[in-house]
């Protein structure tokens, strides 16, 4: 992106500090709406036995709400988000030698395969189109080696429909089909081998787990 373009909307929308407070103390403050996340990310780990991914991504990782889980089962957690406020709330809740980095999402700076779990949650749903989407699938693709997981807003859900309908005129958010998620994987030599959510068809966070095709893959 050149330096006169405006960020776009996703990014902005977590930037200043008070934003980056209340995600940190209120966005999550039940204990059921903080597990959500957890349950699924850990039932995809624990369906295909990813009992010790070695170095993991959490990008982007917000203000660090998944670290705990992460840091449970990886050797190496390393922490990305665009906001620097974000970042710092996760960076305050973390060891200190733990790695936290200003990244965008669409041009990461790390090497190809460098990760053996990249997991990035909740940003897939506010790219507004197929393009945008694929580029953040594109990058996560190319800086793991094995495994990715990520969720995005299932198109087969009762709130996607609500939102077809009109009943939630102002939503900015957006469902996209299974099929896509899964051609968007294969454009990017991975393969999904699973989906999650809370309940099929009403839960429109869902999931999925993707496998990195393990032959070289072509620069793009
Ligand atoms: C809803 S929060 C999710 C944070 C965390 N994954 C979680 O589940 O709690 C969305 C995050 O995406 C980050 N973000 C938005 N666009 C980004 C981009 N292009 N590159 C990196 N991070 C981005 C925001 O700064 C924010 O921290």
């Amino acid at each position: 992106m050149s330096a006169r373009e405006p960020a776009p909307a996703c990014e902005r929308r977590w930037a200043d500090a008070d934003t980056a407070h209340w995600y940190s103390t209120q966005r999550f403050r039940t204990k059921r709406s903080l597990e959500r996340d957890l349950v699924q990310i850990r039932a995809l780990l624990k369906r295909h036995s990813i009992h010790a991914p070695g170095v993991v991504l959490d990008v982007p990782c917000g203000t660090g709400r998944l670290a705990p889980l992460l840091r449970g089962v990886a050797q190496r957690l390393v922490s990305a988000d665009v906001a620097r406020a974000m970042l710092q709330h996760a960076k305050q809740a973390a060891p200190l030698n733990e790695a936290h980095i200003e990244a965008d999402l669409r041009a990461l700076p790390f090497a190809d395969a460098s990760f053996d779990l990249v997991v990035c949650c909740r940003v897939l749903h506010h790219q507004a189109t197929p393009q945008e989407f694929a580029a953040i699938v594109r990058e996560l693709a190319r800086v793991s080696r094995r495994w990715i997981i990520a969720s995005f807003w299932d198109h087969a859900s009762l709130p996607a429909l609500r939102t077809r309908w009109g009943l939630k005129p102002s939503e900015t958010r957006h469902a996209v089909r299974r099929a896509l998620v899964r051609q968007v994987v294969r454009d990017n030599g991975a393969r999904v081998v699973g989906f999650r959510s809370a309940v099929r068809w009403i839960s429109q966070q869902t999931f999925f787990l993707a496998q990195v095709d393990s032959a070289p893959r072509a620069k793009q």
